[in-house]
């Protein structure tokens, strides 16, 4: 069986690594049972890995493939960035070309960004014969809704779901949503969260970063309490107001512990642009060597995934407007306040430790108080216990047929 796998932008590369794992996993327990070798099994995974270049370049792409083993990509497309259309269009021009020449059985799409949908679609419209013959489509990730169909990202996990064949769900959220969209059952497994087996197999590796060294945060291995920011939402960081309106949230704060603030491309773009103050900017200079970091903001370029898990797992809080980072708090433990009106993993809230804060500086501000004052009982939703990749392997492993999208019917649902 050949099964193709797509990565885009910085949150695919931790949710498919895990799953390729599992597929070489999966290979490595067949030699026994076929004495030719394991490529003549018909159960064998030959696996492609295709990359869009969605993002690009080595602080947005290519440290996670070091820091995750993630192999190099087969095929790099080299798409970059563009207007959501221009974007989406080039990725299924090429992507295209790419089924064509592969002819895979099944093809794998992660999260809700622009290459998982525009790959979906494509392959949900492939036919590579008279009969209409196309290969599976399996979505990772599947279910979650904000009802905010202003976001981006909801369009393409609406989109994606409802081309999909086989959809992975990570929270019991997903399922209900999915049923009352009327996808049929039989096509949804409840099988938990990759990017939380990714999590768990790093976070050991990440207790060697020397990132809070570096920005003055541990000295003799003391770690002085600070917060973590991430903010990268066109709707929180494309209009001055409301960014403006977030900061100054942030003001009280920033007062009392230092604001790491790994700022992504486009925040970093939006900062100069607006020519925005950030509440007591500081620098890795002002932190080292005064016995005790001071308080302020604190900006670094995008930071690498084990850098980033060892800073996650540290912070006293941190503030974000991230999807995943709602869950990798949940699962560490962090107390995390999501800077949006809205969030579509409504367990980091019922059993995380997740507060959505809105957007506006009163609901930050209290938000940040609570979590700060306040006692954290969370605990860790079903299947978040670093074995959803195998799950999903033994599924396609179970249902993909070459080259048959009748299989689908055969699916019994598995929650
Ligand atoms: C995308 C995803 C978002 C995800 C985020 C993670 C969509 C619709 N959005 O948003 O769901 O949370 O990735 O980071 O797919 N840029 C660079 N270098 C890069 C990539 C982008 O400089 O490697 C700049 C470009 O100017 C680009 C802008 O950032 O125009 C936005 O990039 P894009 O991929 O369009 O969306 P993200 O905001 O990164």
């Amino acid at each position: 069986m050949k099964i193709l796998s797509v990565v885009g932008a910085r949150p695919n590369f931790m949710k498919v690594a895990p799953i390729i794992a599992a597929i070489g996993d999966h290979n490595r327990k067949l030699p026994a049972a076929h004495s030719r070798g394991p490529e003549d099994s018909q159960e064998f995974i030959q696996h492609v890995l295709v990359h869009t270049g969605q993002h690009y370049g080595e602080l947005m792409s290519d440290s996670f493939f070091s820091d995750l083993n993630l192999p190099k990509p087969d095929i790099q497309m080299g798409v970059g960035s563009g207007s959501h259309a221009a974007q989406s269009a080039e990725i299924m021009k090429r992507f295209e070309e790419i089924l064509l020449a592969e002819k895979p059985d099944l093809v794998v799409v992660v999260g809700d960004v622009n290459s998982t949908l525009a790959c979906a679609l494509v392959t949900a419209k492939i036919s590579f014969d008279s009969s209409g013959t196309r290969p599976l489509i399996a979505h990772v990730e599947s279910g979650l809704r904000s009802f905010d169909r202003t976001m981006p990202e909801e369009i393409n996990r609406i989109v994606t779901d409802h081309v999909a064949d086989l959809l992975f769900v990570t929270e019991e959220s997903g399922i209900k949503n999915l049923l009352q969209e009327g996808i049929p059952a039989g096509k949804i497994h409840l099988v938990g969260n990759t990017m939380i087996d990714s999590l768990l197999a790093f976070q050991p590796k990440s207790d060697s970063s020397t990132k809070l060294d570096e920005l003055g945060l541990r000295a003799k291995q003391e770690i002085f309490p600070y917060a973590l920011l991430t903010m990268h939402r066109p709707a929180n960081v494309d209009n001055p107001e409301a960014f403006r309106e977030i900061l100054s949230g942030l003001e009280e704060l920033a007062v009392q512990c230092p604001i790491v603030f790994p700022v992504h491309p486009r925040t970093r773009k939006k900062i100069e642009e607006f020519g925005l103050q950030l509440p007591g900017d500081i620098s890795p200079n002002d932190l080292h060597g005064s016995g005790r970091p001071c308080a302020g903001i604190l900006l670094t370029d995008p930071l690498g995934y084990l850098d980033f898990v060892c800073l996650m797992k540290h912070a006293a809080i941190v503030v974000t407007d991230s999807g995943g980072i709602q869950e990798e708090t949940t699962c560490l433990g962090v107390p995390c306040v999501t800077v949006r009106d809205n969030t579509e993993r409504p367990v980091t809230v019922e059993k995380g430790t997740n507060i959505i804060a809105g957007t506006a500086q009163e609901g930050i501000r209290a938000a940040i108080r609570r979590q700060r004052e306040g006692q954290h009982q969370h605990g860790v939703p079903q299947f978040w216990d670093g074995r959803a990749a195998t799950r999903i392997v033994d599924v396609l492993s179970r249902t993909a047929q070459p080259h048959s999208t009748r299989a689908q019917n055969k699916l019994q649902p598995t929650f």
